[in-house]
């Protein structure tokens, strides 16, 4: 074939950069603190095992049968009930299942996004739904953040010379920076939304790990126009090979995504939601989301200590309350994709900070994550990428 007549949405679109470097890290002996998994001890493998012969032998061919693309009623029932014991004020109709959490950015952009619309970002931001969003070539507005989350001051000043029809955030635990955004700053955001008229897309597969500190109100709990299509997702507390997930939002938005999920793939695969369903109206969840918190919480604090041991103090990095990911800031001119090279040949990975921003900034950042590591591999890791770090500083 010499000309594939591919289309132009794809045409800015290559295989993810992360992707590739995670390739390098899938080396035999290599201690990688490089991709957003979690870990595989974490599932609960003879829980769910049991709960798929459960439904094969009451509901076979139900079960095998289609079902409808807003989702499994008594799982919807189920979610709705769990969030408003949240104190959210949702129902069922609220309520839409999607196939992860990915697929809900994907829907809410062809739900919403022509080409050429303008969507906000936080920077750095998760690269994937840098994807999704070019996918429907969209362009872009991005916002920095620092310690508190996306700053609102520089949020105002694009909204007030753009017209963006949606604002994609992850509030909470953020993916790179494991960042979550403040009370003070989650009303802002949606005082801002509401006053120029755009869309939020609350992003939170993370937001149920949190090992330390108060939990703060997503922003879907302080929304008070309907504006926040909340994303949840079972990848990151149950396992992520169900793909399954929930959307939170208005009716009238949730009918143009269940028109595009028909479309996509009919409807989340009843197994999975079935599965889903089981364990959490059997009461599972919460007892499991517990037992998987102490777990990260044990790596997170290994992890942290073992920087404060290893590596040198021109570096500095976040302390996340939660979620999977340590964000590090090396000093201006390292650049953490060339040491990343150095790092692989004493067998350690992390990934470079550059792939999460738009505009090429990043270079002296790099994203460590602590769910998928071994605990006590934790220590050596940092410690030879500690040393890669201080030979870089010492050269600068
Ligand atoms: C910020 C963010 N959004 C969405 C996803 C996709 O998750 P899911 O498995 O629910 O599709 C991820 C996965 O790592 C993520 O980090």
């Amino acid at each position: 074939l010499t000309t594939l007549r591919f289309a132009k949405r794809f045409e800015n679109l290559s295989g993810s950069a992360v992707r590739e470097i995670l390739k390098l890290t899938q080396q035999k002996d290599i201690i990688s603190f490089g991709g957003g998994m979690p870990s595989a001890d974490s599932f609960p493998v003879d829980e769910l095992a049991k709960l798929a012969a459960d439904t094969f032998a009451d509901h076979g061919e139900q079960m095998l049968q289609y079902g409808t693309s807003e989702g499994y009623q008594p799982l919807r029932e189920w979610i709705a009930g769990w969030l408003k014991a949240k104190g959210w004020n949702v129902t069922v109709d609220n309520i839409l299942i999607i196939s992860g959490s990915q697929q809900g950015l994907d829907l809410t952009s062809k739900a919403f996004l022509d080409p050429g619309d303008q969507v906000v970002i936080e920077s750095p931001s998760y690269l994937s739904a840098f994807q999704i969003f070019n996918s429907y070539q969209a362009s872009y507005l991005a916002v920095p953040s620092d310690d508190q989350g996306m700053k609102m001051d520089e949020l105002e000043k694009v909204l007030v010379n753009n017209n963006p029809k949606l604002i994609y955030s992850i509030p909470t635990f953020q993916n790179p920076t494991g960042i979550t955004m403040t009370l003070e700053r989650r009303k802002q955001l949606i005082e801002l939304a509401n006053k120029y008229d755009v869309i939020i897309i609350e992003d939170d597969p993370y937001g149920y790990l949190r090992y330390s500190g108060e939990p703060v109100p997503s922003l879907k709990a302080l929304d008070t126009e309907g504006r926040v299509i909340y994303l949840g997702s079972f990848s990151k507390i149950v396992a992520p090979g169900l793909r399954v997930g929930f959307a939170v939002a208005d009716p009238a938005i949730l009918g143009k995504m269940v028109i595009g999920k028909q479309a996509t793939d009919v409807h989340t695969s009843n197994l999975s939601q079935q599965i889903v369903y089981r364990y959490c109206s059997q009461g599972m969840l919460e007892p499991h989301i517990e037992k998987i918190c102490a777990m990260y919480k044990a790596k997170r604090d290994a992890m942290l200590a073992a920087m404060d041991r290893h590596f040198p103090k021109e570096v500095t990095w976040t302390r996340p309350e939660g979620g999977l990911f340590i964000w590090c800031t090396l000093p201006e001119g390292l650049v953490s994709a060339e040491l990343l090279k150095e790092a692989v040949a004493k067998k350690v990975a992390f990934i470079p900070g550059a792939p999460f921003y738009l505009g090429g900034q990043g270079q002296n950042m790099m994203r460590l994550n602590f769910s998928n590591a071994e605990m006590d591999l934790i220590d050596e890791g940092i410690k030879r990428i500690g040393e890669v770090l201080t030979d870089a500083v010492k050269n600068i």
